[in-house]
């Protein structure tokens, strides 16, 4: 290498600076090469144009929020317009990102949809199930918990395929836009200890458990007759009313009494009879001020195929 520097050196068809060390070793005098300095020109036209247009020169611990760009996004239904920064520019691409468009006509085609034809449609069946869980994440996990099993003696399990107030899409979309209240009256006084227990014994019965035969056919009639009128609601085969909610007692799956959580049959006695001396009223809120008719629709749709749909 050395060598040859000293060659061209030598020979003079490279400049240099004058400088020598160790005798020999010279320093050249190379022009910049020219495409460096052209990027180099073009970096400083860059730096000038962006300060230009954005908010990009440091003061202080802050910086010059002038710039001639600025961004227009929604507040509500008010247009405001700013200096531009990526805030801004995040509010505007949720709203007119392609993204955002294609959902929203998505949404729109949901509500003009009906559910028959978005059931048996894959893709739109694929659109409710990805929003309808933002959704549901959003508004009803908090009740209903992530995955929609609810807790026993709290909020209702969403994935059983087993309804208070009806499977079909269109009850869900009722309980959903009206809310629901799940209402039995104490009977506390209506009863003796003696029927109470007797109560009871029939409604642990209905579910197959090993019941006292005696006490349980004198529970039957209170809860089949005037004396407990259970059956206005629960009917007298004790499947339940969807119209006012009342749950099927017949089924083994228990939404308020905690039986399966219990180990001895006097703890099933226990859970089932606080039930019905306390009664119950507990309230599903109501959605329509809160969400749109589409989304209400996704949810109804979600919550649908949750439990198996009916
Ligand atoms: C504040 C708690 C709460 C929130 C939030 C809530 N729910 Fe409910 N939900 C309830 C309660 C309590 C009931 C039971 C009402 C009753 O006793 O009949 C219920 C009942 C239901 C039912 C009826 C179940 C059946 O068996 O018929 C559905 C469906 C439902 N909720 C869906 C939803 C969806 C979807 C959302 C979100 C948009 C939601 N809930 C948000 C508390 C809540
Ligand atoms: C006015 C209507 C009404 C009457 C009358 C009524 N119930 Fe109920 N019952 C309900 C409703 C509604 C529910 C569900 C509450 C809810 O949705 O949160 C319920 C729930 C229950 C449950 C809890 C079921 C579970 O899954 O945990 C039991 C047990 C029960 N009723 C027994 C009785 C008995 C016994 C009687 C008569 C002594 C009776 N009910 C009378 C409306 C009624």
């Amino acid at each position: 290498m050395s060598e040859v520097k000293k060659d061209t050196a030598q020979t003079g068809s490279v400049q240099t600076t004058g400088h020598a060390w160790d005798g020999d070793i010279q320093e050249f005098n190379n022009p910049l090469p020219r495409w460096w300095l052209w990027a180099f020109y073009a970096t400083v036209v860059f730096a000038v144009v962006y300060w230009f247009f954005y908010p990009a020169w440091p003061v202080g611990d802050s910086y010059t929020k002038g710039g001639m760009n600025s961004i227009t996004y929604k507040v509500g239904d008010k247009d405001v317009t700013t200096h531009w920064n990526t805030r801004a520019r995040l509010m505007k691409d949720l709203q007119e990102g392609e993204e955002a468009v294609k959902q929203r006509q998505y949404m729109q085609k949901v509500v003009d949809t009906s559910y028959e034809q978005i059931l048996s449609d894959s893709s739109m069946m694929q659109f409710s199930r990805s929003v309808g869980k933002i959704l549901f994440t959003d508004n009803c996990a908090a009740c209903h918990g992530m995955g929609g099993a609810g807790v026993i003696g709290l909020f209702p399990n969403l994935v059983d395929d087993d309804w208070l107030w009806g499977g079909k899409v269109e009850q869900i979309q009722t309980t959903l836009t009206q809310g629901r209240n799940g209402f039995m009256p104490a009977f506390r006084k209506t009863f003796t200890e003696q029927q109470m227990d007797d109560v009871v014994e029939y409604v642990l019965g209905l579910s197959g458990h090993e019941v006292n035969k005696e006490m349980a056919g004198r529970g039957g009639v209170l809860f089949n007759g005037e004396g407990g009128g259970c059956y206005y609601c629960h009917t007298k085969e004790a499947t339940g009313m969807h119209s006012v909610g009342a749950a099927n007692l017949t089924d083994g799956i228990w939404t308020l009494a905690d039986v399966p959580g219990q180990k001895t049959i006097d703890a099933k006695r226990e859970a089932v009879g606080k039930i019905i001396s306390n009664g119950v009223n507990r309230q599903m809120p109501a959605w329509k001020d809160r969400l749109s008719p589409a989304e209400i629709k996704v949810l109804t749709v979600y919550v649908h195929e949750l439990g198996g749909g009916q």
